[in-house]
């Protein structure tokens, strides 16, 4: 009987410099952390209105409450992808990159922005918001 073990890219390449094939001149490449497909947040998180930021692969994604339920929305900005952040006292998010600005449903409100910040889906599970 032929065992099987199943290895992921990472797990082999690990092995394979452990026996010094990378010493041997065998080039391995980079090993990368597997991205994550869902991110779970405790809703508990979210009370009082709180704001969690997540990354979910290159994006970062807020999660919040509004009335009529969960939002998750990227952060990542629509002129050339810097990470905007929510500003409290002025009730909107700005872009330190080039001075875009988009209001608090994620609407471009001033700057080279004219696209506005995509929602994500998201979804309950118990009690916790998932994103992905
Ligand atoms: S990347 Fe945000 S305004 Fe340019």
């Amino acid at each position: 009987m032929t065992r099987r073990v199943m290895t992921t890219p990472c797990a082999r390449r690990r092995a394979l410099q452990l026996l010094g094939a990378g010493a041997a001149g065998v080039s391995l490449g980079a090993c990368q952390p597997p991205v994550p497909r869902v991110v779970r947040v405790p809703l508990s998180r979210l009370a009082g209105g709180q704001r969690v930021v997540v990354a979910l692969g290159d994006d970062r994604i807020e999660l919040s409450r509004s009335a009529t339920g969960l939002v998750a929305r990227s952060l990542v900005c629509t002129h050339q992808g810097c990470i905007v952040a929510w500003q409290e006292p002025e009730q909107h998010y700005k872009c330190p990159c080039q001075g875009g600005f988009f209001d608090a449903l994620g609407r471009p409100t001033a700057g080279p922005v004219t696209a506005p910040l995509p929602l994500r889906p998201v979804r309950v599970e118990g009690d916790e918001a998932v994103v992905g």
